[in-house]
């Protein structure tokens, strides 16, 4: 529920493209505890839509709007109304599954509206705040570097705020995760939060990788800076540096 009184409208991407997996298990439980905390919850199974990644055309240069007719048309709608977006993937390749990056790089037609012709998302009553889910197969939380990162430049594309995530290294095989103690409960958590319903969780982390004694913001800046267009001193061109 938001302070409105209007429910929350969570949109929840699903990017492993394994059923049943160990993201898919979790985000059922984030998506179940959020409509039981009163959310309106939108599920986007990414492996199951047919899509293409940016053709980098131009075409959306003069009107931010892309204009390569496939499924990612539909979502570009739902991502301007939710509340609240989630971005559940797997580490692969040190970074979120493919699936999951060409929906993030066709969100160049919502960075052209939003840097070059000024436009942005409403903010609804809610606020707009995004998060992330993630599991690796590798033991070390360096790992989900290069996937938040990832995420980060996409939920800031489309003025979402960045509230953290879950992230659970070291688990491999199909349906593993649920064998590690607390996992289903901290997302059942992250879901009762995202729908408006209590506090952050304390295991929603921004930077699992964060050594102790280096500060939030250090990290955060190495990892977030330069994605939004800045104007360089001297220089009449926008850039991205
Ligand atoms: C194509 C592919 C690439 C992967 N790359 C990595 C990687 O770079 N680092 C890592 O820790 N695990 C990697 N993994 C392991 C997955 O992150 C791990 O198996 C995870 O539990 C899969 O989650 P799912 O069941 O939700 O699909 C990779 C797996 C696949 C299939």
């Amino acid at each position: 529920m938001t302070a409105t009184g209007r429910p929350a409208r969570l949109l929840a991407f699903l990017g492993s493209p394994r059923r049943h997996g160990n993201t898919e298990v979790l985000l059922d439980a984030v998506l179940e505890a959020a409509a039981g905390a009163g959310a309106e919850v939108d599920q986007v199974a990414l492996a199951r839509l047919k899509y293409e990644g940016c053709r980098e055309c131009g075409g959306c240069d003069h009107t931010g709007q892309c204009i390569v007719d496939d499924a990612m048309q539909t979502l570009y709608p739902k991502l301007r109304e939710a509340d609240r977006v989630v971005v559940a993937s797997p580490v692969f390749f040190a970074g979120v599954t493919a699936q999951t990056k060409a929906m993030f790089d066709r969100c160049q037609a919502v960075w052209i509206r939003k840097y070059r012709l000024k436009g942005r998302a409403e903010e609804g009553p809610a606020g707009r705040l995004g998060a992330v889910i993630a599991v690796s197969g590798l033991k070390n939380p360096e790992v989900f570097r290069g996937l938040v990162a990832e995420v980060r430049a996409f939920l800031r594309t489309n003025d979402f705020k960045y509230a953290g995530g879950l992230f659970f290294p070291g688990v491999d095989r199909r349906g593993e995760i649920k064998l590690k103690p607390g996992a289903l409960e901290q997302a059942r958590a992250l879901g009762r939060f995202l729908a408006g319903d209590g506090p952050k969780p304390a295991a929603v982390t921004r930077e699992p990788w964060a050594p102790a004694g280096v500060s939030p913001t250090q990290v955060e800046a190495a990892a977030g800076e330069g994605f939004e267009e800045k104007e360089k001193p001297g220089s009449s061109r926008a850039v991205r540096d």
